[in-house]
Order: C-alpha cells, then structure tokens, then sequence
C-alpha cells in the first residue's frame, strides 16, 4: 500500500520519491510557487506540497489542475521528499505532477436530468460552528477538530483492550437485544415486530406471547448481568459495545445511543474495584498523551486551554476518596456559606446532580473523586448492601467539567438479600432466575463498574458537547439519521 501522511511525515527527506493521496485543506499561490496542503487524516498535520512554475517538470496540465482546485478535492500527487524551509514542518514535498481524483466545486453545479444540483463544499476555509458542523455528520470527519476526535476516540478504544488483555481480562460479548432491564431505570427501547399502532387503534393490548421473542425485548442498558455471569466463569471479563438509553435528558451528557466498557471481576471488593477503575483511567489518560500529542496539543489550544496539563497532573496524583454521606455534608456547608449556590437543594438521600458532582471535583478535590457508599434507595437492585441497612457499597468516579464517568459497585453475592431487594423493587424473581443461580451455584464475591466512553473522551479533549464525541450522534428530539 502507498505510505500514509503520517508516514511520509516522519520519514527522511532524503529526495525519495513520494506519492501523496489525499483531500486539500488550503491552496496558496505566491509569485512562482503555489502551495496545496493535502491532508488524509492519518494524522492531525497535512503534507504542504510545493509546486514551482519555473521548474523544468511543470507542464500546462498541472498548471490547468491547480488552478481549479479547490478545497475538498481528492487528490493525487507525485514528488520528492524534501526538507522544508518553511517553519513548523521538517518535511514537505516538491510536487512534480497532481491528479485531481475527485472535484469539490467552490460553486453550485447544476443538475442535469436525474442528476440533482451539487451545492457548493461546505467545509471551505473558515472556522465553522460546532452546531453547522452537527448539521453535516457526514463530512465533519474532514475538519481539524473532528479528525483529531476521531483519532483519539480509536487510540482509546484500542487502549481499552490493551489495558485489560494486559491484565488477563478476557472480552466478552454481551448482548445488545435482553430482556432485563439491568439498571431498573426504566429507561430501555423497546425492541418489537408488533403493529403497536394497529393495536392502539383497535384498543388491543400487546401480547408479547406471540412477539418475535415470545416477551418483552429491549435494547441494552448495560451488558453488567451478562457479563457477571461470565466472570463467575473467567474471574474477570469485561464488555465493550454499544448501550442504549431512552432517558429524555438533553443535555450535553447524555445520549440515546452510546459506548460502555464494563470490567467485572470475580473475588474483587469495593477497595480492588476502585483501584481498578484509578488504574485504568490513568493508564488511558497516559496512553494519549503520549500517542496522540498533536491532536491533543490542538484541544489544548483551540477547546480547553490547559487539558494536556490537567491530565498529566491527574496521572500523577492520587484521587480523592469520599463517602456520599461526606459528600453531602460537604455541599450543605457550601450553601450554608452561599444559599443559592445551587439549583437544586442537596439532602441525605437525593441523588447528586451534576452541579452537585461538579462542585466537589471543582471546588473541593480539584480533580477526580472517587464517591462511595450511596443510599440503597437511589441505586440499582444489585449493589451489595451494607451492614448500616442504609447504604450500598456503590462508587462513582467524579471528574471536573463532567461529574460522574464512571459507575460502579460490589455486588451483592447473597442470595438471600439479593432475592429480598428484588422483591422490595417488585422485581419478579422468575424473570432474574439465571441471575439469582450466580448466587446459588459457586457465589463469590465480585465487582465491577461501567465508564461512559463518549464521556471519557469529552474528559480527555475538553470538547463540551457529548454530540461532538461520536460519529452520529443519536439523542432524544433528534431525528435527522
Ligand atoms: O452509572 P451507570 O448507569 O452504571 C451502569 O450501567 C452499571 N451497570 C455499570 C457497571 O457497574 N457495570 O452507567 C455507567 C456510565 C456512567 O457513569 C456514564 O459515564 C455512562 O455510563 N452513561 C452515559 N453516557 C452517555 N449517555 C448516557 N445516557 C449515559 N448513561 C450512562
Ligand atoms: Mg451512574
């Protein structure tokens, strides 16, 4: 295959021949040089190549070429690689000849027949809005800011594995259409081949007996009960894949439609599972900075001044750690200090709101904190109680800007109080029966957490929106697939 970009980037320009393919980011013409920086996205920088109307090489079909390219084209072009004179690039090539693959017209072309007209490129040179950008999903990849997210989402994705594989962890496929609802949010797509509207028409309720699956389906919430089986077989698993929410939250947090990875490890506690998820994180934040240095240095420097530090200085300390109940403690002071401090009042037992999670990571810890030990009544069935009768044994992982990106616990391994919180949830225990045999067959004490992918990623380049993390967004009231 020809060398990527990123390839001829890092080679010696020893006057090797070189083939550049790629789409044009800018054209400049000075007196006898004309400059056309071609990007492929195998890396943040583009190649600058160099065309000279003196030489003896440049014939009428190049200059004809050059002179309608525009932005957006693909292109084809030969040369050599050659040190450049220019600042703030080593390499660049002395083009002798460019082929232009694919036109992107600067105008409107007209239609013709059944040919509809072709609106002039988009992405011309200037900055766009990250909200125009949202509009065209489908051609943002080709800006600065997109690509440099896009990269760093698949360094993670590979780090993920890396992280975990190197640690005896196997993957396991969890699957995306269940039947349980693993949260009890209520919060999952229904997955169904019943005419719903006709049945509403008719006043029939559905019956899920005769569905495709015979019961209720949905779409995933967590791969967590799945994959708990499976560390009762392979100590410790994790999932990776895509999760599903029909919260109808529109926030800059929140998707319909999003990536969780999920460990769960077999005869861990609360203490292994925090460790765990420290570990972890660090290890990823540790991984782009050293891999993806120029994108990250772009976030740095276009979306969240400071990020490259902060993320060094995260690898470098240790998170805080803080119960719930001190947590709360910590916010009734503050608006004890500042009564309209918050939008909503913080009390024992209400569920922290990210005002309430960005305050402590913000305010208090200045970095990431570790929160434990949560009311039973505000998290899922399964979180193993402790003997206060009050809490579970549940950790969050704050961070700034953010709140929470991570949520996990111990789980509860008796059957006994498991079957007891079910039921007290109205939980049917026959629906959770394969559950409940981890705890009758070989129980052993486990743990395990879920990290928001998207929003790990919105951690790690500073972007502000979760929209802007992932390829095609998919969020409630948004509906232009
Ligand atoms: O805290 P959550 O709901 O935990 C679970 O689902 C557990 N079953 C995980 C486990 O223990 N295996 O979700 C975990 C993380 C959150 O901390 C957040 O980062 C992310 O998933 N998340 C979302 N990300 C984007 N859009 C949404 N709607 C999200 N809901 C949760
Ligand atoms: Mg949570």
């Amino acid at each position: 295959m020809f060398p990527l970009i990123k390839e001829l980037l890092a080679a010696p320009p020893d006057g090797r021949d070189l083939l550049v393919r790629g789409w044009v980011r800018t054209k400049r013409e000075m007196k006898n040089l004309i400059f056309v920086e071609v990007n492929d996205g195998s890396c943040f920088q583009g190649i600058q190549c160099t065309f000279d109307r003196g030489s003896s090489g440049f014939t009428k079909e190049t200059e004809a070429a050059l002179e309608k390219l525009n932005t957006g084209a693909a292109v084809e072009i030969k040369g050599k690689l050659v040190p450049s004179p220019a600042s703030g690039q080593a390499v660049e090539a002395a083009a002798e000849s460019i082929t232009v693959i694919g036109e992107a017209p600067a105008e409107a072309v007209p239609g013709e027949g059944s040919l509809p007209d072709t609106p002039p490129y988009p992405l011309q040179k200037k900055r766009h809005s990250l909200e125009f950008l949202r509009e065209i999903a489908h051609l943002r990849a080709r800006t600065n800011t997109f690509g440099a997210v896009a990269r760093v989402r698949n360094r993670l994705a590979f780090a993920i594995h890396e992280f975990f594989q190197a640690r005896g962890f196997q993957y396991v496929h969890t699957p995306i259409i269940t039947a349980s609802d693993a949260e009890g949010a209520g919060a999952m797509f229904q997955v169904t081949t019943l005419d719903l509207e006709a049945l509403a028409k008719s006043g029939k309720a559905p019956d899920y007996a005769k569905d495709f699956f015979g019961k209720r389906s949905g779409l995933t919430v967590s791969g967590q009960l799945e994959a708990e089986t499976y560390a009762a077989a392979l100590s410790r698993v994790y999932t990776f894949g895509p999760t599903f929410r029909a919260e109808n939250s529109n926030t800059t947090r929140h998707l319909a439609e999003f990536w969780m990875v999920e460990p769960e490890v077999a005869f861990a506690h609360i203490e292994d599972n925090m460790a765990l998820a420290e570990d972890f994180l660090k290890a990823l934040f540790t991984t782009v900075l050293k891999d993806c240095s120029e994108d990250l240095a772009f976030f740095d420097s276009h979306i969240e001044k400071g990020i490259i530090e902060t993320l060094s200085s995260v690898v470098a300390s240790k998170f805080t750690h803080m119960t719930y109940t001190d947590a709360v403690k910590e916010l009734e002071k503050a608006i004890a200090a500042k009564a309209d401090l918050f939008e909503f009042k913080p009390y024992w037992g209400c569920d922290l709101q990210s005002e309430h999670e960005k305050f402590l990571t913000e305010k208090i810890a200045n970095g990431p904190v570790i929160v434990t030990d949560y009311p039973r009544e505000i998290k899922a069935f399964y979180m193993k109680q402790n003997s206060d009768s009050k809490t579970v044994r549940a950790m969050d992982v704050l961070v700034p800007r953010l709140g929470e990106i991570i949520g996990g616990s111990e789980r509860e391994e008796n059957l006994g109080r498991l079957a007891a919180r079910m039921a007290e949830l109205g939980m049917k225990a026959e629906d959770y029966s394969w559950y409940l045999d981890l705890r009758r067959y070989g129980s052993i004490p486990h743990s395990g957490f879920g990290l928001g992918f998207e929003r790990l990623i919105q951690y790690v380049t500073g972007m502000a929106n979760i929209r802007d993390v992932i390829p095609y967004p998919r969020a409630v009231g948004q509906a232009e697939f």
